[in-house]
């Protein structure tokens, strides 16, 4: 591509010929979950609960009530799952471990059955051509060490480091790409921030105190993953880094992107990737806290030179400073559900106004620029640094027609146009390796519950049944020959 254009400009989904059509031949074209919105067996092997079972088993906490202690039974039907990838051409899948599953208290040595677990599972995903990714954390920390304090206490750091090990002496001679966290700032600020979800705390020092855990446990777990694992294994991390634009130029607009952008991004690529906190995200927070949990040595534990960074898109957020009247900003809703309190510490007055364009069932904008954009940034923020889109997707309220099949086509349009922004920030010079489409299969959806549908296979909640929509045998097209089918090309094959 012309390097005329500017970053901000959206990607025109209607015209693939535009850009360079063919993706590289070693692209990865996934698809990711995690354990607790597909496994259920929440009783099985010795699995014993995570914040995520007490959270949505307290009422009020998810919509309907709803929980994964069956979620859609993956746990017993992954052969069935992992042969439906495989009968869609992908090549790769992104999954994550639960960790009361393998160390029930948090602490101690694996349980062989949950260990086993996992180990079936790469085993027939390899057998089927399919490379296996694993999360180490996506969410699901023993109730145990939240009783302890959880992510605010820096013991939880250690904790998931010789989880990370265990599970690293385990799978690491056949998983050759691992991910310490997801989405920490979910972790942190919604967990511990707004309480939307689990544990549910509502205090922003707390929240603050648990990034910088989490950061802790990311650089612990990288050095005790690579003490075990073979060397030619890749280890990242995934990031929802926010694409924060300003309402105008107006410099309190841009001072709020400044914020926002601190306590989404900086906090976390900031030690990760050049071993410090930023000083504006300091100073913006000094009246919560002054940070003396930052031990002598966190940052060099926290620096460790890293194979590959995940980025997590799904829309760009829209921000400007203190409104005239004085009203304090938000946002309330997050995205992953609505609080009283906000996950954003000592940026209480900034406020998040609606990304204008169609938007999916999350309420979510659409709008691939954004992904372009931050591919590109992460590109330049890190040079070298081998990039995957660990999720992107779309919800969308689907059902079945009369003959059972599910056509999805704004799920197709979603994915034409997301894939073609990778496209162009390939053709830029970004070193994306793969993409790991938001969900293989409908599946528990946090606070939501089960409304929200992401998968590329529907499920039905009553016989845990799975058709492929139109939306997965489209991406499975695209998997299979490198080229993004037309948006009104199912294609033929898959499933
Ligand atoms: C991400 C989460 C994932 C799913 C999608 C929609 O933030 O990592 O589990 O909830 O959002």
């Amino acid at each position: 591509m012309s390097g005329s254009e500017s970053e901000s400009e959206s990607v025109p989904p209607q015209h693939p010929a535009a850009f360079p059509s063919a993706f590289p031949s070693a692209f990865l074209w996934g698809a990711a979950t995690s354990a607790y919105q597909i496994e259920g067996a929440a009783r099985e092997g010795g699995r014993t609960p995570s914040i995520w079972d007490t959270f949505s088993h307290t009422p009020g906490r998810t919509a309907g009530g709803e929980h994964g202690d069956i979620a859609v039974d993956h746990y017993h039907r992954y052969r069935e799952d992992v042969a439906l990838m495989a009968d869609l051409g992908l090549n790769a899948y992104r999954f994550s471990v639960s960790w009361p599953r393998v160390q029930p208290t948090g602490r101690g040595p694996a349980v062989q059955v949950g260990l086993d677990f996992y180990r079936r599972l790469v085993d027939v995903l390899l057998a089927r051509g399919i490379k296996p990714a694993i999360t180490l954390y996506h969410w699901d920390l023993p109730q145990e060490l939240e009783d302890a304090g959880g992510w605010p206490e820096r013991e939880t750091a250690y904790r998931f480091a010789e989880y990370a090990q265990l599970v690293g002496e385990a799978l690491g001679d056949r998983v050759e790409q691992w991910i310490t966290l997801n989405e920490p700032w979910c972790s942190a600020f919604l967990g511990y921030g707004s309480g939307v979800h689990a544990p549910g705390r509502t205090d922003p020092v707390a929240a603050l105190r648990a990034a910088h855990h989490l950061n802790l446990a990311h650089g612990l777990a990288t050095s005790a993953l690579r003490s075990v694992m073979p060397a030619r294994n890749s280890v990242a991390l995934s990031l929802n880094s926010a694409v924060v634009r300003p309402f105008s130029r107006d410099p309190a607009d841009l001072a709020a992107v400044r914020k926002i952008d601190d306590l989404a991004n900086g906090i976390f690529h900031g030690p990760v990737l050049h071993g410090a906190y930023p000083d504006t995200l300091t100073a913006a927070t000094a009246g919560l806290t002054d940070w003396s949990f930052v031990q002598d040595g966190d940052p060099a534990a926290i620096h460790q030179p890293l194979d590959a960074l995940g980025l997590n898109y799904y829309t760009p957020a829209l921000v400007s400073g203190p409104a005239e009247d004085g009203a304090a900003g938000g946002p309330r809703a997050d995205g992953h559900g609505a609080s009283a309190h906000s996950p954003w510490p000592g940026a209480d007055d900034v406020v998040f106004h609606q990304t204008p364009g169609e938007r999916t069932e999350m309420g979510w904008t659409i709008d691939p620029s954004g992904l372009y954009d931050l591919i590109t940034r992460y590109a330049r923020e890190a040079p070298g640094l081998a990039l995957y889109v660990t999720e992107n997707g779309a919800a969308y309220d689907d059902k079945p027609d009369p003959d059972g099949r599910v056509h999805d086509p704004e799920r197709i349009a979603y994915l034409h146009g997301h894939l073609s922004a990778v496209r162009r920030a390939l053709a830029d010079g970004a070193d994306v390796r793969g993409y790991y489409l938001w969900s293989l299969l409908d599946n528990f959806e946090w606070a939501y519950g089960y409304e929200k549908r992401f998968g590329a296979v529907y499920v039905d909640y009553g016989t845990l049944e799975r058709t492929p929509k139109s939306s997965a045998r489209w991406y499975g097209q695209a998997a299979r020959t490198g080229v993004l089918p037309g948006v009104g090309d199912v294609g033929g094959g898959g499933a």
